[in-house]
This record gives C-alpha cells, structure tokens and sequence, in this order.
C-alpha cells in the first residue's frame, strides 16, 4: 500500500466581480444582509459569451496544477471531475478534460456530490493511488453557477451565495506512508435530498417533456431549491462530526490542526467550527468573501490560496472538510 500526497496545485476565476450593490441592482437584497447572514462581499460570475464554461474553468486549474507538480501531462494516469453544474447533461466534463489537455486516452470519471464533490474525488484518487492502480490523479473542482440562477427576487435566498470558479489538485504516489492524504471519510443521508436541490430537468420528477408541455413562466423546477435553515442547522453539526472522525482515526487532537480549509459554504458556518475546534483566525482559510460558495470548486480554490500564501508548509497536519446538497459531506486529514 501508498499514499497519495498533492503535488500541485492550481486554481481559475473569471475576472468578471458581481458586488452585493450590484445584486441589489437585480432582485430585493443589500450588501448589509448578505454579509451579516454569509459573510459574502463580493464573487465572480461567468460574462455570458466570455467562453468561460465549467469544463474550461477546470481545463484552466488544471493547467497551472500540472505545471506546478512538475510532470509532464502525458503522466497523467486518470482524471477525477466534480461538479453539479457541467457544460452537458452528458457526458460529464471529464472527458472534455482529457481531449483539451490533449492527455491520453486514460479513464476520466465524474463525480456529483455537489459541495462534497471536491472531498469525495479526492478519497477516489487517493484510493486509485493507494492501491497502486494509478500513480498520478488530476482531481478538479470547476462550477459555473451563475447562468443557472434565478436571478429574480424570487431566487434571492439561493443567488446571492453562488460563484463561479474552478480548482485542481495533482496526486502522486507517496511510499513514505506517514506522509500525504491519512485518510478521508464520506458519509450521506438521503433523505435530506429535497432540502437543498434542483429538481429539473430529472426523470424522477420533470423530466424535458414536462417542461415543454407545461411552458409555465412559473415554473421554479429548473432552479436550485435550498431549505437554508435546515441546511445550516445540518451542516455545523456533520462539519463538526466528520472532522473529528478523521482526527480520531489518526490519534489526532483538535491541538494538532495546522490548517482547516472548510467547504466556503457560509462564514458563520465556518466561524462555527473554528470556536468549536478553538482554532485561531490563522488556522482556518476562508475566501468566500471574495468568491461566495463555489461548491465542488471552493476547497480547491481555497487550498491553493492559502498554499500560495505560504500558509501550508511541509509536516502541517491539513483538515479539509465539507457538507452539502445530498445530504452529503466528508473530511480529509493530509499530512503535508
Ligand atoms: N436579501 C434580503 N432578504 C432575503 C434574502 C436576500 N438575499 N434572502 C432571503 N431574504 C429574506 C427572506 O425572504 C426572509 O424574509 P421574511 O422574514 O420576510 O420571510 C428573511 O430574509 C429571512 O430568511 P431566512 O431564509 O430565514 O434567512 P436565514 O437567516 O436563514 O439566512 C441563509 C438565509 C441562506 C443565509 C442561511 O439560512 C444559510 O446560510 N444557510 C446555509 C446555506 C448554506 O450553507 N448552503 C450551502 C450548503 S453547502
């Protein structure tokens, strides 16, 4: 057995900023409410037409992640892609991966586990890696809200916390095996699905031909639903649960975090677990100021921000941890 430890790092925003003021502007809300209830100030929304999709965002991460791993891209054994919002129905973005980088024709694979995403593609490649399947793993994060958001009054408690964004990782083998990812741990419970959801197009429920049969301008199916109390009350209680399960798993105490990247879902939600864990401000990255929740894209967007920021240095006890729409959430414990 191995263990996988991240190599490279690399991550992509649009320049285009969407301020709350400029919210305002669209829909009943101001800045006050939104940073008070968030902590949001500003995020980046894709300018329609900018060729900015999911699959170029992550195409864009991805880059400056291999070129930081120093391999070459034909090293590339296999690609993880997390996403809810891809380009296509189908195929998911994995593939336009491979083609754009012009990597060999090695398995791509896509994984929908919304704010989870990045944690549960992370656990895939470090179990590839683990078992010696595969020695090196490009795992993206990419979402492209903002052009499926109900930018009315209407969708203002779902809008207003959304950004586009990408981020991506290189995994390589590790045979030191004190070292890299210790472990990670998903969990979900589905009968939460409907609390934080967008129901159409589905065959469960409306699948196209509803839609065009009903042409109702009323119809909400086809925007993201969220039950935001019930989300929050969920999500400081699993965030909390899951990190302590992947210290205890690796005789870890809550004295040995270096770093806690938590999923950038709500300041409050992270200021939160940071009391809870008595961490201080150093020892918890958050950037959903500058980029609201950017979903499968937000902890790989904020590992490689603080990375760069020389916040993560060599033997640092790394706790990444995330919950969401699925129900679903995760943690990993990465000695770095
Ligand atoms: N601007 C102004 N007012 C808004 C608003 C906005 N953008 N969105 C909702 N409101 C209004 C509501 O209509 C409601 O008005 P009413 O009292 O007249 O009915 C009021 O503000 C309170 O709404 P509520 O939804 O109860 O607010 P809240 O305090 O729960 O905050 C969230 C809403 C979404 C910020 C909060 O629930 C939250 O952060 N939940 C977790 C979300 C999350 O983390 N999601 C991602 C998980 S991965």
């Amino acid at each position: 057995m191995y263990n996988s430890k991240i190599i490279g790092l690399g991550k992509y925003l649009p320049d285009n900023v969407v301020t709350n003021d400029d919210l305002s502007k669209m829909m009943d809300t101001n800045d006050e409410w939104i940073t008070e209830r968030t902590g949001i100030k500003e995020r980046r929304w894709v300018k329609p037409g900018s060729g900015d999709t999911t699959a170029t965002m992550g195409v864009k991460a991805a880059k400056q992640a291999i070129e930081r791993a120093g391999i070459d891209k034909d090293d590339i054994d296999f690609i993880v892609f997390a996403t809810l919002s891809p380009d296509m129905y189908f195929p998911g973005p994995g593939v336009q991966v491979q083609h754009a980088l012009g990597i060999k024709t090695v398995g791509a694979l896509d994984v929908r586990n919304q704010c989870s995403g990045f944690i549960y593609a992370l656990s895939v490649a470090d179990n590839f890696i683990k078992t010696g399947m595969y020695k090196n793993i490009l795992v993206i994060g990419s979402e492209l809200h903002s052009h499926g958001l109900d930018k009315t009054t209407r969708g203002r408690g779902v809008t207003v916390i959304f950004g586009d964004g990408a981020g991506a990782a290189v995994l390589t083998r590790e045979e030191d095996t004190t070292k890299g990812v210790l472990s990670t741990h998903l969990h979900s419970q589905g009968e939460h699905a409907e609390e934080l959801v967008l129901v159409a197009p589905g065959m469960g429920k409306r699948w196209v031909n509803d839609i065009l049969a009903d042409k109702d301008p009323n119809d909400e199916s086809y925007f993201p639903h969220m039950n935001g109390q019930f989300v929050f009350k969920n999500a400081v209680v699993r965030f909390s649960e899951v990190i302590m399960e992947g210290l205890m798993q690796n005789k870890l105490g809550k004295e040995d975090i270096s770093m806690l990247i938590p999923h950038q879902a709500n300041l409050r939600i992270a200021q939160f677990i940071q009391k809870k864990f008595a961490l201080s401000n150093d020892q918890v990255y958050n950037n959903i100021m500058r980029y609201g929740n950017t979903t499968a894209a937000s902890i790989p967007i904020a590992l490689t921000e603080a990375w760069e920021e020389g916040k993560i240095k060599e033997g640092d006890n790394v706790v990444l941890a995330a919950f969401g729409s699925g129900f679903t959430w995760g943690s990993a414990i990465i000695k770095w």
